[in-house]
């Protein structure tokens, strides 16, 4: 056989392959973080109410949770509710904290099947009653999973975490555990709801639009940042897969050139 036959060959083959079978494993980001965006509009293109959106986010979240998982992602921060949805009508705000509530109760089932940790950022303290206990408890039943960490942004902010965390700070260098000078990177990372995770290498946004809305401002410092057309409801594996593929054929520099990056070539 030719070489230009075999080529061709390849080239099919490749064409026919799934996003899943394109991914490099040995190079996949530890950290995906995501912002779910297209409820809304979603429910609205249908004659629906938002809500029915929402809802229908949810089977979304559970396919985007499970690819994750059956990959080997150790992260996934989902952007589920920031300080500013606050502001939206009260019926909306009120059931999306009950679907909340119901999915954590409904899914620390399979969380724990499936060894996955669930972890909370935000100011949990602003969240009703029933929604923070339901939280807290899945939290604990699921403390002990170590496959991947399923980090919900609930009633987050990034300005608000970083003021959290320069008050932190503050109120340490009073009490003397630390001075001025030996503030670090390293040592302000500490005090972010995020101390210890990795930083999200591939951060997806989906519905169209092309912002970062206030999410992980300081930890999104060199993640690539992928948008997608579809709206939330309609995000499914592959999806991600795609995402991540793409993701895998950027060149990350970090400040430095190609030719830093590529020393032999
Ligand atoms: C943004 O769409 C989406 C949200 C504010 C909420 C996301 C919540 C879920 C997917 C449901 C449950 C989540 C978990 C983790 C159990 P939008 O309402 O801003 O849509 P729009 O831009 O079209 O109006």
């Amino acid at each position: 056989m030719s070489r230009c036959s075999e080529i061709i060959i390849f080239s099919y083959f490749c064409d026919r392959l799934s996003y899943k079978d394109k991914i490099d494993i040995a190079k996949l980001p530890k950290h995906i973080a995501i912002i779910m965006d297209g409820n809304g509009r979603w429910a609205r293109q249908r004659g629906e109410d938002r809500v029915m959106g929402h809802r229908n986010g949810v089977t979304s979240v559970r396919e985007t949770v499970e690819a994750a998982a059956e990959i080997g992602v150790e992260y996934l921060t989902l952007y589920a509710f920031s300080t500013e949805n606050w502001n939206r009508p009260q019926e909306e705000v009120m059931a999306l904290m009950q679907l909340l509530v119901s999915t954590i109760s409904l899914e620390v089932k399979t969380l724990n099947e499936n060894d996955i940790r669930l972890l909370a950022i935000g100011d949990l303290s602003s969240l009703p009653a029933d929604c923070l206990m339901e939280l807290n408890e899945a939290i604990k039943a699921t403390s002990n999973n170590k496959r991947m960490s399923l980090v919900l942004a609930l009633s987050y902010s990034s300005r608000w975490e970083i003021l959290r965390a320069i008050k932190s700070i503050t109120a340490d260098i009073e009490l003397g555990k630390i001075q001025t000078s030996e503030i670090t990177e390293q040592n302000f990372e500490k005090h972010l709801c995020t101390s210890g995770f990795p930083e999200p290498e591939l951060m997806i946004r989906t519905s169209g639009e092309h912002r970062i809305s206030n999410f992980l401002l300081w930890q999104l410092a060199y993640a690539e940042l992928y948008f997608t057309e579809k709206l939330w409801p309609d995000f499914r594996k592959e999806d991600l897969y795609e995402a991540i593929v793409d993701y895998q054929g950027r060149e990350r520099r970090f400040g430095k050139t190609s030719a830093q990056l590529k020393p032999h070539s």
